[in-house]
């Protein structure tokens, strides 16, 4: 028998919002059992499911996006260390991803950003004349083309 926890235990435990869980639990990422009461009540194992959705909302995922990758576990018992590894390694190449862009980002913050600006004395070098303007709108060199 699995323990059931309250709305209020499961926000202490995972740092999460009642409101947010009860936000996850309206787009169906979660659920709960209605004690008696009508109050929710929710199996311990929601823990690593409020896990993966904070995690993943981190990295990016749209809650469609979260929804549909829980949707591959199973539904009538907790998933297994099996279950968990299937669907984390299609986020391999997702977190690579967002860490390149997380470097970009880091390193941008003191270099040429190609944004059109030309406000940095690096701007003459790296941009000369917003060449990157070329390569589409935004921050060019932040979003994906590096200087020439
Ligand atoms: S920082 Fe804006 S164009 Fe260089």
């Amino acid at each position: 028998m699995t323990e059931l926890l309250t709305i209020g235990e499961i926000s202490r435990r995972s740092g999460v919002a009642a409101s947010a869980l009860r936000f996850y639990e309206e787009k169906g990422l979660i659920t709960s059992e209605r004690a008696g009461t009508g109050h929710r009540r929710y199996p311990r194992p929601v823990l690593r499911r409020i896990a993966f959705i904070v995690f993943a909302q981190r990295i990016g995922l749209t809650l469609e996006e979260i929804g549909n990758e829980l949707a591959k576990l199973p539904p009538h018992r907790a998933p297994t260390r099996r279950d968990w590894s299937r669907l984390s390694s299609t986020w391999t190449a997702r977190i690579d991803r967002r860490i390149a862009e997380l470097e970009r980002l880091r390193a941008g913050l003191t270099e040429c950003i190609g944004c059109g600006c030309l406000s940095l004395e690096r701007c003459q070098l790296s941009n000369p004349g917003d060449w990157a303007a070329r390569l589409g709108p935004g921050p060019r060199y932040w979003v994906a083309d590096r200087p020439a």
